[in-house]
């Protein structure tokens, strides 16, 4: 991996164009916080121990209750530092809200609990995984499904609540390549510790070849890839009991329906179903479970169903 660790090892990975500022923003102030901490402890412990009191009758060493061109000094001095520190936060932070026109557009969506990415020019978005080109601005426009969440990179130096029944926007210009992890930075129920993603920044050549798009070829290998990715949280593949119905055995099963007493087979129809609509038809004994509404299309849907044949 290609990218920079800061000189006292705080900081996360720098890999992109905001680092600069917002590192230095934090290191001036840290200096000064420093500096500050000894000066101020180090007079105030020098004048308790040489002016302390020696005996309980000894007089006053002086009557001085202010001292004019000090108390200015220690006004001046504080707010040049504050307004400095304004200034550069300032600009950072109009930096971070105007994205360059010709950044490529992508669509991030927050829903407990994954994010689904839709990269340039591609209707099927990505779980938790998205690729970018070194060198060139990206801009997220960001929704959320349900609950508050955050999109954070640490690596980038950003982060964006992402709130429902509103648009918000982010943008980044990465500067190093490799992995950067994706994170929810907004706790947004059980499983909000397992929000995780990842960015890949990669040259212009292996962005060109859309690497997003790639899958496995067999459907099976393909469907349990998308259960690894998507549906692992809630359903397990060895008849273990979590949030949801465990996959082993599950097809072809006959399920007794939560609504109106009607059972159900699972077949192609009802398993697309069940994903495309998760409401419609919930097996008894998870009436209070809601599904995330997974952003898959058909063909993905066909691979979940050649994997899930396989789960006997
Ligand atoms: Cu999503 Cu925390």
């Amino acid at each position: 991996m290609i990218a920079f660790q800061d000189p006292l090892n705080q900081l996360p990975w720098k890999a992109s164009t905001f680092v600069d500022d917002i590192d230095g923003v934090y290191y001036l102030t840290l200096y000064i916080c420093a500096f500050f901490f000894v000066l101020i402890t180090g007079v105030l412990g020098y004048s308790v121990i040489k002016w302390r009191r020696r005996s309980p009758t000894q007089p006053p060493a002086s009557l001085v209750t202010h001292n004019t061109m000090l108390e200015v000094i220690w006004t001046v001095i504080p707010l040049i530092i504050v307004m400095v520190l304004f200034a550069w936060g300032w600009k950072g932070a109009l930096d971070m809200t105007v994205a360059p026109a010709d950044a490529r557009q992508y669509q991030v969506t927050g829903q407990q609990w994954s994010w689904s990415i839709k990269h340039p020019g591609d209707p099927r978005p990505v779980a938790n995984e998205m690729w970018v080109e070194i060198g060139k601005p990206a801009k997220m426009t960001m929704f959320s499904t349900d609950v508050l969440h955050a999109f954070y990179i640490p690596a980038f130096r950003v982060k964006r609540d992402v709130i429902p029944g509103r648009k918000q926007m982010l943008w980044f210009e990465p500067t190093s390549l490799g992995d950067f992890n994706i994170f929810c930075a907004e706790y947004c129920g059980q499983d909000h510790s397992r929000m995780i993603g990842k960015v890949h920044v990669v040259d212009a050549e292996t962005f060109a070849k859309k690497p997003w798009q790639s899958h496995p070829e067999d459907p099976v290998e393909w469907g349990a890839d998308i259960w690894d990715r998507q549906c692992k949280a809630c359903h397990t593949v060895d008849g273990a009991a979590l949030i949801g119905p465990t996959w082993k055995g599950l097809w072809g099963s006959t399920r007794e329906l939560a609504v109106g007493g009607a059972n159900a087979v699972v077949d192609e129809a009802y398993v697309a179903e069940s994903i495309k609509q998760p409401e419609a038809k919930k097996a008894k004994g998870f009436e209070k479970v809601a599904m995330a509404m997974l952003p898959l299309d058909d063909e993905q849907i066909a691979a979940v169903i050649a994997y899930m044949k396989t789960l006997k």
